[in-house]
């Protein structure tokens, strides 16, 4: 192994979700049900001013995640794409993100909504959701724009 293939990622916390395997709406999208994103107490402080953000990007483990195929049929078409080109939880480096909203904060839990992680799923990192950076504009979606109309 090389020594830039060895990464420790160390969970800050944990997503306790109201979705199980199977169960999660499209990228929570609309979703009025509220998750918790529990950080981890020694990292609890990092939490400070966070409730001045409607929207934050929760970045996870997808850890029930199962191997990984390189072109994928999703539910949006009958063709299959490149993974890359995909949300698939089934991934090499199963990375997952979701900008949700937050709706409360109680010490080291966050309520949230717009949540499609599985209960369980651990907790990587949480950035503050920044327009000024986060959206763009002259967007293609490539192969989703079928999905779009
Ligand atoms: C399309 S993926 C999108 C995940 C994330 N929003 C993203 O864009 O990276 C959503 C799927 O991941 C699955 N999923 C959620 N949490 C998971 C976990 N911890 N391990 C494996 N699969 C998970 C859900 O069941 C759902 O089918």
């Amino acid at each position: 192994m090389e020594k830039q293939d060895i990464l420790k990622l160390k969970p800050i916390g944990v997503i306790h979700s109201p979705y199980h395997a199977g169960q999660t709406p499209y990228q929570g999208c609309g979703r009025e049900e509220i998750g918790e994103v529990e950080v981890f107490e020694q990292f609890a402080e990092g939490l400070t001013d966070i409730e001045g953000f409607s929207h934050i990007v929760l970045i996870y483990w997808l850890h029930k995640s199962k191997g990984y195929s390189l072109m994928v049929r999703t539910p949006w078409d009958t063709k299959p794409h490149g993974l890359f080109t995909t949300r698939s939880p089934n991934r090499p480096c199963p990375l997952g993100l979701s900008v949700v909203r937050l709706v409360a904060r109680e010490k080291n839990i966050l309520k949230v909504k717009d949540l499609d992680a599985i209960d369980g799923t651990p907790l990587l990192d949480i950035k503050p959701y920044v327009p000024t950076i986060d959206k763009k504009s002259d967007i293609k979606i490539g192969w989703l724009e079928k999905k779009r109309g």
